[in-house]
Formats: structure tokens, C-alpha cells, sequence
């Protein structure tokens, strides 16, 4: 069996029924309120953990004179999405189960210039006292076999509602410029429709081998940047050159 018909056979060991479209509509009917009211509380995490990012962007350019990072972008899965993955993950359909099973309803996405920064970030993050890890994938570390590289945590964070405290969950992935170039291109291949098999295999080896020669630009430029910044009057023409006259 090889590893396509594996993942097959494994999607298809259920240990419950597919939920009917009618349960879906049901329970959405059914939890309309607070559906809206929990989605609310995800919105609001998701602004904590941006304005974290924003700070530290800021703090770090008045030390080190640049921004690590290039931007930050933020995404609330649908209502459809999480209830297609309660799905997948054979998990049942309540309010409970959708906020300990799923984990990525509000995700960050911090874009950086170089590799370094992304460890930097995520340290300062995690050392902040409201923040607690609970889950790390390091797939700079350890690229998935199609190429992909980023620093995904799952964390999870307070939010200050009018007479209670909440923690929330918030999937952050962190890439560089050239992981996220990568990974949207890849991801374009994931889910396009009708492609041949054959076109679809070779583009798959195709973007492998871009994964590598993107990884090895990520670690060039980054030395070029250390040794620039090693030398205080190259430092000099650099920040004259990039002047918005
Ligand atoms: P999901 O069920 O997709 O959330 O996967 P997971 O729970 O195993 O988490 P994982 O950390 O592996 O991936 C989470 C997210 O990372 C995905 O939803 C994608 O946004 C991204 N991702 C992971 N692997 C790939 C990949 O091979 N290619 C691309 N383009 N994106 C990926
Ligand atoms: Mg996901």
C-alpha cells in the first residue's frame, strides 16, 4: 500500500457516522447566540495577539534600528470550516468539543524577513506571562515532506470581557517572506481541481526542489545581513540607500 492509499484508508476508519447536513443546520440554529458570542471571543484574541506582535515590532526597531517583522495578518475560520473539521476529526458536534478540538479558529500569520527572527519572536512571545504555549511544531526544523517550512504554536491567551477573564486559543504561524511565497503557491496546487495526476506529481517534485533552493536563499540573505550590520559603514550607505526621499 503506498502512503496516498494509506492516508485514504485512514480518512475513511470512522468512528462515527459523517454528520447529515440537517444535524449542521440544527445545531447552528440551535446555537446561533452563542456561536456569535464564542466567534466574538476568538475576534478578540486575535486582536491581543496582534497588538503583542505590533509592539514588539516597534520596540525592537527603537534597539535595533529595523522592523523583524514584514506584516502580520489575521483570519477567523467560518462557522462552515470549523464544523467541516469537527468532522474530519470524528469529534462531536457541541460548543465544548468545537473549543478543546480545534485549535486554529483565530490564527496569526507574522511574516518575517529573515529565519532569525522568527525564533526571536516566538521566544519573546512565549515569555510573556499571559501567554501559554501548548503546542509547537517546528517545521523550519523539520520541513513537511512537500517542502513546507514555518513555526506554527498553538497558544492561548486571556481576554478581558466585562466581568470575566477568558483564554482563548490562537494558532500563530510564523514564515519568512520566502516560505510564505512558497506556501501560497503550494497551496494553489493543493486544491486546484482537475489537474492530472502525472502534472500534479511533477509540480509537486517541481515546488520540493523550490522549497529547497528558498530555503537556502532564506539562510544567504540572512548572513548578508549579519555581516553588513558587522560593518558599521556599510551599516551607514545601507540606511542612505533605503531613504524614501
Ligand atoms: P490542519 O488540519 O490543516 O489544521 O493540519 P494540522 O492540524 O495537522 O496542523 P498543521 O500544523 O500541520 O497545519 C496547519 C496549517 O499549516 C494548515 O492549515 C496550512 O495553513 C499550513 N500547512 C501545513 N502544511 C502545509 C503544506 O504542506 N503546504 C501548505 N501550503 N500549507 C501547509
Ligand atoms: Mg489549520
Amino acid at each position: 500500500m503506498n502512503l496516498r492509499e494509506y492516508i485514504k484508508q485512514k480518512r475513511n476508519e470512522r468512528l462515527t457516522e459523517p454528520i447529515s447536513p440537517e444535524k449542521v443546520q440544527s445545531f447552528v440554529k440551535k446555537n446561533e447566540r452563542p456561536l456569535s458570542t464564542l466567534f466574538t471571543y476568538y475576534e478578540c484574541a486575535l486582536m491581543e495577539v496582534e497588538t503583542k506582535f505590533k509592539v514588539l515590532n516597534q520596540e525592537y526597531s527603537l534597539i535595533h534600528d529595523r522592523n523583524p517583522i514584514e506584516s502580520i495578518k489575521t483570519r477567523l475560520k467560518s462557522v462552515d470550516s470549523v464544523i467541516e473539521k469537527v468532522d474530519r476529526y470524528n469529534v462531536p458536534l457541541t460548543l465544548e468539543s468545537i473549543e478543546s478540538n480545534i485549535n486554529d479558529i483565530a490564527g496569526v500569520r507574522v511574516i518575517c524577513s529573515f529565519p532569525d527572527d522568527i525564533y526571536t519572536l516566538a521566544e519573546c512571545l512565549l515569555e510573556q506571562d499571559d501567554v501559554t504555549l501548548i503546542q509547537k511544531k517546528d517545521y523550519i526544523m523539520n520541513p513537511k515532506p512537500t517542502g513546507y517550512r514555518s513555526l506554527h504554536l498553538i497558544i492561548s491567551v486571556p481576554i478581558f470581557l466585562e466581568h470575566k477573564k477568558r483564554d482563548m486559543k490562537v494558532e500563530v504561524q510564523f514564515r519568512t517572506i520566502a516560505m510564505d511565497f512558497w506556501a501560497s503557491l503550494e497551496h494553489n496546487l493543493r486544491y486546484k481541481r482537475n489537474i492530472p495526476e502525472d502534472l500534479s506529481a511533477e509540480l509537486a517534485e517541481e515546488l520540493l526542489e523550490c522549497a529547497s533552493i528558498s530555503s537556502s536563499l532564506d539562510i544567504r540573505m540572512q548572513n548578508i545581513r549579519k555581516r553588513l550590520s558587522e560593518d558599521p559603514s556599510e551599516m551607514d550607505d545601507l540606511i542612505d540607500s533605503t531613504q524614501w526621499l
